[in-house]
């Protein structure tokens, strides 16, 4: 098939270019570059400087005759989206509409989007199933939702048009970014590995569902070459605490320092995913165990320098 994948300089997006191209698909990457990185994609994956907010999309996507749209693009931290709401509503929600028209104009057949675990509501029953309540709370979560609702009207409206929508739990794994505090395990990662210490809010109870980002291109895979629609949570069903993640990368790198600790911050206190949806559509679950992809991860930051943001 030949794919644009959307985000594809980015740290998730990479690894889905890599595996599609792998895979014998003929990918295209869009990117700004405003989070992405060069040297995060082969010389072999065409990529085009382009934003998703542009016009230009549309006539791009008409003469390329793509098969399918992966879209990951997207600007993704929580703290920022408080500060920039109107930036995140632009590119998540206006970018996210300006290449569904695109799609459906241009014919193309499969839509895939990325989105979040942060749609849903704080108060609802745990492990979240794809039928609990959202309730987004903060500007990015938001964003993602509002995409949601566009991306299944456009469906709803276009038959031909199959779409799938992942709710990504904390994807972890190589080339993830490092900035403020908030990508955890890269930050453990870059800190530990650097000598210094990370910082924990709280007391590092608080609870994540961490799924490791070659099982998430994996899936990326699957929902591409299967005849599967919908909305589907993408995590393990395993709530890993903030100390225990500590305490896997501190192993992996080999070093027995305790972390800093810092006044608690205002989040959810846990958030777990029910993956039992994308079994039951198409048999996946994510294979890679987690202190592997911990070690994996230290691994790659012991010998990439990743600017700290
Ligand atoms: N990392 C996670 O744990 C996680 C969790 C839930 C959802 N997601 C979603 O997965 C996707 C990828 O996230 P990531 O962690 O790889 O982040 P990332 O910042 O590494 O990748 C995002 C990519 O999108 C590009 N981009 C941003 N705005 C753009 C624009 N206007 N036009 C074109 N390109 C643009 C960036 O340059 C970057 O390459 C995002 O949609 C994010 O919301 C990620």
């Amino acid at each position: 098939m030949k794919v644009l994948v959307t985000g594809g300089a980015g740290f998730i997006g990479s690894h889905i270019a890599e595996l599609y191209h792998a895979c014998g698909h003929e990918v295209v990457v869009l990117d700004n570059f405003v989070t992405g990185r060069k040297e995060n994609l082969p010389p072999t994956i065409r990529v085009v400087e382009m934003d998703i907010r542009d016009r230009s999309v549309e006539a791009f996507i008409r003469r390329e005759q793509f098969d399918a749209i992966n879209h990951h693009a997207a600007l993704l931290s929580v703290p920022e989206s408080f500060r920039f709401p109107v930036e995140y509503a632009d590119v998540n929600v206006t970018g996210t509409v300006n290449l569904l028209e695109a799609a459906v104009r241009a014919g193309v057949r499969v839509f895939i989007f990325a989105s979040t675990c942060a749609v849903y509501a704080e108060d609802a029953v745990q492990p979240y199933t794809e039928d609990s309540p959202t309730a987004p709370v903060n500007p990015y979560g938001a964003s993602k939702l509002s995409a949601e609702h566009f991306i299944n009207a456009y469906a709803a409206q276009h038959p031909a048009l199959r779409v799938v929508v992942l709710r990504y739990g904390n994807v972890f794994g190589p080339r993830q970014r490092v900035y403020g505090e908030g990508n955890l395990v890269a930050v453990c990662a870059a800190k530990l590995l650097a000598q210094d210490v990370p910082t924990i809010f709280g007391d590092g109870s608080h609870t994540r569902d961490f799924v490791y980002v070659q099982d998430v291109a994996e899936l990326n895979c699957h929902v591409l070459e299967r005849p599967v629609h919908g909305t589907f949570n993408v995590g393990t069903g395993i709530a890993r605490s903030v100390l225990e993640v500590y305490t896997s990368v501190a192993r992996a790198v080999g070093t027995e320092r305790a972390p800093r600790y810092g006044p608690p911050r205002v989040e959810p206190a846990h958030i777990v995913l029910s993956p039992t949806a994308l079994m039951a559509a198409i048999g996946w679950q994510p294979q890679v165990d987690f202190d592997q992809g911990i070690r994996q991860t230290v691994a790659w930051f012991a010998v990439h320098s990743t600017p700290v943001q």
